[in-house]
């Protein structure tokens, strides 16, 4: 258990400097904090992702022998110490329980201090992956399973004034039990009311929210519910719904999906900080309809819903094929773990750091 990185175990020597006056104080052992356990204590297994912001593996909590997601810390290179993404990532997952939410369980060390690993329940699908290895499309009774799970863990994270700001395939997990969990917590943010201005540039481009794209800097709980409506469709067509390739390109296939927005239909639109830079092409239709030819009107209504405001008061999830019970969601191959194993499976990883 005798860690370098945990100096708690010399209780005496624990002393900080003082930032005015120099010298030092010593800090009493009862306002310290609790000492966090060594990465060295878990058996990685194989690598299972690799996203903007870490390297994330399967692997065995020796002293449980419990199967965990184990997801390195990215460090930043040019400022000590824990980018602001994964502290945010920290303090936000230690706060949150719920079944639809990834759960953190402990923060563990490795043995250099810029070595931190969030140890999480582990998944043993993420749906991207699941998407692109699927022979068949989700049966519509098994989108409408996860996009209400999604949607319950969305209302918890709402209703305690958290956007996730990242919704994405990548970012929903499930259990071969079933359980879908929304995931990747690095670029959620807690807002206040009334809201505040945020970073604009959030939000992987295909899963962007109009009003992002077009400079809006109040950002608000519409904008997840735009990606579920991405997600939503994503999942209905087993293929992306708006696969932009720069951010006009990506305005442009929302007006040509849902028509051009004007002042009418979207008070304030006019006067969204990119507005005037961008021409937007005359589309006078919604066509939904024609992308999803075989959708119940409710179906559509949900994602017409879903592209505008709250979807609580949809029937969609009320009509027949109902959604199915997440235990009698198929079990899917595990097409992760086909991957080789990392090749040093050395307590340090990879000692990749930075974007991979
Ligand atoms: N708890 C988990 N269980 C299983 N797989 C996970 C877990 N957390 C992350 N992953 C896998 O790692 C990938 C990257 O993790 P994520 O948290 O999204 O980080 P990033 O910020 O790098 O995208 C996910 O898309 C998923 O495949
Ligand atoms: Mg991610």
């Amino acid at each position: 258990m005798a860690e370098a990185a945990c100096p708690e175990q010399e209780p005496e020597v624990l002393r900080l400097k003082r930032l005015r006056g120099g010298g030092f104080f010593p800090v009493p052992p009862g306002d310290r904090l609790g000492r966090c356990r060594s990465v060295k204590e878990f058996e990685k297994l194989n690598r299972i992702g690799e996203g903007t912001y870490g390297i994330v593996y399967r692997a065995r909590d020796t002293q449980t022998d419990e199967i965990v997601a184990l997801k390195k810390v990215r460090m930043d290179k040019e400022k000590d110490g824990i980018p602001i993404s994964s502290l945010r990532e920290i303090t936000l997952l230690l706060k949150l329980r719920h079944p639809n939410i990834v759960e953190l369980k402990e923060v563990v060390v490795g043995n250099h201090l810029e070595s931190i690993f969030l140890v999480m329940g582990y998944c043993e699908q993420d749906l991207a992956s699941l998407l692109e290895n699927m022979q068949t499309p989700f049966s519509e009774a098994q989108v409408k399973c996860i996009i209400l799970q999604v949607l319950k863990g969305l209302q918890y994270l709402h209703e305690n004034f958290i956007i996730h700001r990242d919704l994405k395939v990548s970012n929903l997990l499930m259990t071969d039990k079933g359980c879908v969990k929304i995931a990747d917590f690095g670029l959620a943010r807690a807002h206040g009311v009334p809201l505040k201005p945020m970073t604009p540039k959030v939000v992987t481009l295909w899963y962007r929210a109009p009003e992002l794209l077009l400079g809006t800097t109040t950002q608000t709980t519409g904008i997840d519910m735009w990606a579920v409506g991405c997600i939503l469709a994503e999942l209905l067509a087993h293929k992306p719904l708006l696969p932009g390739s720069s951010e006009i390109h990506q305005i442009d296939l929302i007006v040509q999906l849902l028509g051009t927005p004007n002042e009418n239909i979207w008070p304030g639109f006019s006067k969204l900080p990119l507005v005037s830079q961008y021409t937007l092409r005359k589309q006078p239709y919604n066509n939904l309809k024609h992308k999803f030819p075989w959708l119940s009107e409710a179906g559509l209504r949900l994602l017409n819903f879903l592209f505008m405001y709250d979807p609580k008061k949809s029937s969609y999830f009320k009509e027949k094929p109902l959604p199915c019970e997440p235990e009698l969601m198929p079990t899917f191959p595990h097409h992760r773990n086909k991957r080789a194993a990392p090749a040093s499976a050395g307590a340090e990883g990879q000692g990749k750091r930075g974007k991979p």
